[in-house]
C-alpha cells in the first residue's frame, strides 16, 4: 500500500546508526535495521528497527500444518457450503484459533479460502507464501503485529502482508464468537490498480480512500503486551516446500526465538498491515444492473475480492434489480453471504453464513421467480463478500464436509433424477 507511514523511533536518515538510549557518556547498542520489501527491492517496502538480530533462532521444528489437500469439483456443479456447521460446538470454538484452526474450504494454485470460528489465542505466526486478507464475519479480536496492534470487529478486512509476524487474540463471547473468513494469496493483495494513480494514491472514482484505512497502532513492544523482552517465543511459519502436490507443496515450520517477537521500536515505509471496514465501501450504482467489477475492493494474482453492500438499486423505470444470468467464462465465483437478505438466491437454501461456488463453464443467476419478484425494489439490504478466481477452485476438506449436496438442483425446483438422488447428502 503506497501510503507512507512512520511510527516510533527511527533515525533521520535510512541505513544510518540508530541506538538504544544509554546512560550519560555511554553509547547504546545499535538497533538492527531490517528492510521488509516486495518484488526484490522493486516495490513497496518498510524499514523496521529491531532490538534483536531478526535472523536469530535457537531451534526449528516441523509444524504439521493440517489437511490442505484438495479435491476437484468434478463432476462440475455449483455448490452451497455451510461453514458455520464446521464449528458447531462451544468446545470446538474454545479450542480453535484463527491460525492453526482454519479449515480449508476451497483452493487452487493462486489462493486458498478457509474458515475458522475461534475462541483461543493463536500462536505467533507468519505466512511466508503470500498476503492474507481475513474478513471478520462476526465477533471481535485484537490483532498484534510487529508493526503495531489493531482492534478488529465485524465487517473488517484485515490485510496482512506476507511474512508479517502476528497473532490473533479473539475477544471471546459465547453468543458472538470470532468468525474469520481467511483468504490466503500466493501473491500480494492490494486495491484494484484502476483505482490508483500512477504513484499509488486512491483516485476520486475509487469506492474508498486512504481515510478509510486503519493503520496499526505502534510501535508495539513485548512489555506492552505483558511479556518480557527476553521471553523465548515460538513463531509458526507457513511456507513453500515439498509437501504433497495436492496441498500445493505447502509446509510449516516452527522457529524458536530466544526473545519476544515484538521488538520493533520504530518503522517507516509503505508496506504494513492495514484494516478496511466493508461499511466504508461506497457502492457504485446505476440506472440498470451494474456488473461485479464495480463492487471490487481488492485484487491478487489471478483473483479479485468484491463486496456487495447495502445499496440503492437500479432506477431505470424498466430495470430488473437482480442480476441477469451470467457465464463468467474465465472465472470461478465464490460468494460468502454475510448479512441481510440475498434477493437473487431466494429458494435455494442459501442464508446468512452460506457460501456458493459458481464454477466457470456453467451459467448462473437468480433462482426461479427472483427476477420478477425484484421488480420495483429500490434498495437491497445485502452484504456479501465475493472472490472470483481465474483458475478453477478445488474443494478442501472443510468444503467437502459442509457441502449441502443439492444446490446444483435449485434452479430446477430441487427435482433430482433418481441417479442424482443417491449422491445428495446433507450436513444434518
Ligand atoms: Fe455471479
Amino acid at each position: 500500500m503506497a501510503h507512507y507511514q512512520s511510527m516510533g523511533s527511527i533515525p533521520p536518515k535510512r541505513h544510518t546508526q540508530h541506538r538504544r538510549p544509554a546512560g550519560r557518556g555511554k553509547v547504546g547498542e545499535l538497533y538492527y535495521e531490517e528492510l521488509m520489501g516486495e518484488e526484490g527491492f522493486s516495490s513497496d517496502s518498510s524499514l523496521l528497527y529491531h532490538r534483536n538480530i531478526p535472523s536469530t533462532i535457537v531451534d526449528a521444528r516441523e509444524w504439521a500444518i493440517g489437511d490442505l489437500s484438495t479435491t476437484p469439483n468434478h463432476p462440475l456443479k455449483p455448490l452451497h457450503l455451510q461453514p458455520h456447521a464446521l464449528f458447531d460446538s462451544a468446545r470446538t470454538v474454545k479450542q480453535t484459533d484463527v491460525v492453526t484452526g482454519r479449515r480449508l474450504l476451497l483452493g487452487n494454485g493462486d489462493v486458498r479460502i478457509s474458515y475458522a470460528v475461534a475462541g483461543a489465542t493463536s500462536p505467533w505466526y507468519r505466512n511466508g507464501i503470500g498476503d492474507e486478507c481475513v474478513y471478520v464475519e462476526r465477533g471481535a479480536a485484537r490483532v498484534e503485529t510487529v508493526f503495531g496492534a489493531f482492534e478488529v470487529a465485524q465487517g473488517d478486512y484485515v490485510i496482512i502482508p506476507r511474512a508479517t509476524t502476528h497473532r490473533w487474540i479473539p475477544k471471546t463471547s459465547r453468543k458472538d464468537p470470532l468468525r474469520a473468513y481467511c483468504i490466503e494469496a500466493n501473491s500480494h493483495i492490494a486495491p484494484p490498480k484502476r483505482y490508483l494513480s500512477k504513484y499509488g494514491q486512491l483516485l476520486e472514482h475509487s469506492p474508498y480512500c486512504e481515510r478509510d484505512l486503519r493503520v496499526p497502532r505502534g510501535p508495539l513492544l513485548a512489555e506492552d503486551v505483558g511479556a518480557k523482552e527476553g521471553d523465548e517465543t515460538e513463531v509458526y511459519i507457513k511456507h513453500r516446500g515439498s509437501g504433497p502436490a495436492s496441498s500445493g507443496g505447502i509446509v510449516g515450520t516452527v522457529h524458536t526465538l530466544p526473545f519476544h517477537p515484538l521488538d520493533v521500536v520504530g518503522w517507516d515505509g509503505c508496506l504494513y498491515p492495514y484494516v478496511f471496514n466493508v461499511r466504508d465501501y461506497e457502492p457504485i450504482t446505476g440506472r440498470v444492473h451494474q456488473p461485479p467489477p464495480v463492487h471490487q475492493v481488492f485484487e491478487g494474482w489471478n483473483f479479485v475480492v468484491c463486496n456487495f453492500v447495502p445499496r440503492k438499486v437500479d432506477y431505470h423505470p424498466l430495470s430488473i434489480p437482480v442480476p441477469y444470468y451470467h457465464s463468467n467464462v474465465d472465472s470461478d465465483e465464490v460468494m460468502f453471504y454475510v448479512e441481510g437478505d440475498y434477493e437473487a438466491r431466494k429458494g435455494s437454501g442459501i442464508g446468512q453464513g452460506s457460501i456458493s461456488l459458481h464454477p466457470g463453464g456453467h451459467a448462473h443467476g437468480p433462482q426461479p421467480g427472483a427476477a420478477e419478484a425484484s421488480i420495483g425494489a429500490e434498495y437491497f439490504d445485502e452484504l456479501a463478500v465475493m472472490v472470483d478466481t481465474f483458475r478453477p477452485l478445488d474443494l478442501g476438506e472443510g468444503g467437502l464436509a459442509c457441502d449441502d449436496g443439492r444446490y446444483h438442483l435449485s434452479w430446477s425446483g430441487n427435482r433430482a433424477k433418481p441417479a442424482d438422488a443417491a449422491e445428495v447428502h446433507s450436513i444434518d
